[in-house]
């Protein structure tokens, strides 16, 4: 089910309390909070690997194991990310930094992220 990029724009004021969308050349796309990592160019990115972010060890752990984000993927993260990393680990009691939680519109939001992402 590919998502709604316009309507995905709406919903990522939700997200900017949080995140930047700042592009490699620097130019500001979304000026957002520094509390989660920049996220152009997320789509088809390992998780847990923007340098210099302080990631939570869950995540990083299922970066290192292999996870890269997808329009697909970045849904079930975003409505759930403790539960999602749960699953990727393995581990019961993984831990997320991202506490917030979007209950709908998730593929709404990822096919916004696609249009700052090479895939
Ligand atoms: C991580 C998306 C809202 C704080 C992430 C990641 C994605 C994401 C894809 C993983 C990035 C990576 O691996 O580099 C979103 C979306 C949001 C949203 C689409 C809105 C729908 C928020 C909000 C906050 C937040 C509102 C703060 C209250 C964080 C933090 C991390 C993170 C702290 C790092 C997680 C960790 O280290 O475990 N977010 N986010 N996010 N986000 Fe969000």
């Amino acid at each position: 089910a590919a998502g709604d990029a316009d309507k995905g724009e709406k919903e990522f004021r939700k997200c900017k309390a949080c995140h930047m969308i700042q592009a490699d050349d620097g130019e500001m796309i979304v000026k957002g909070g520094r509390t989660g990592p920049n996220l152009y160019g997320v789509i088809g990115r390992t998780a847990g690997s923007v340098e210099d972010f302080k990631y939570g060890d869950s995540i990083v752990a299922a970066g290192e194991a292999g996870l890269v984000w997808s329009e697909e993927n970045i849904v079930p993260y975003v409505e759930d990310p403790k539960a999602f990393l749960a699953e990727q680990t393995g581990d019961s009691g993984a831990r997320s930094k991202m506490t917030f939680k979007l209950p709908k519109g998730g593929e709404d939001v990822a096919a916004y992220l696609a249009t700052f992402s090479a895939q």
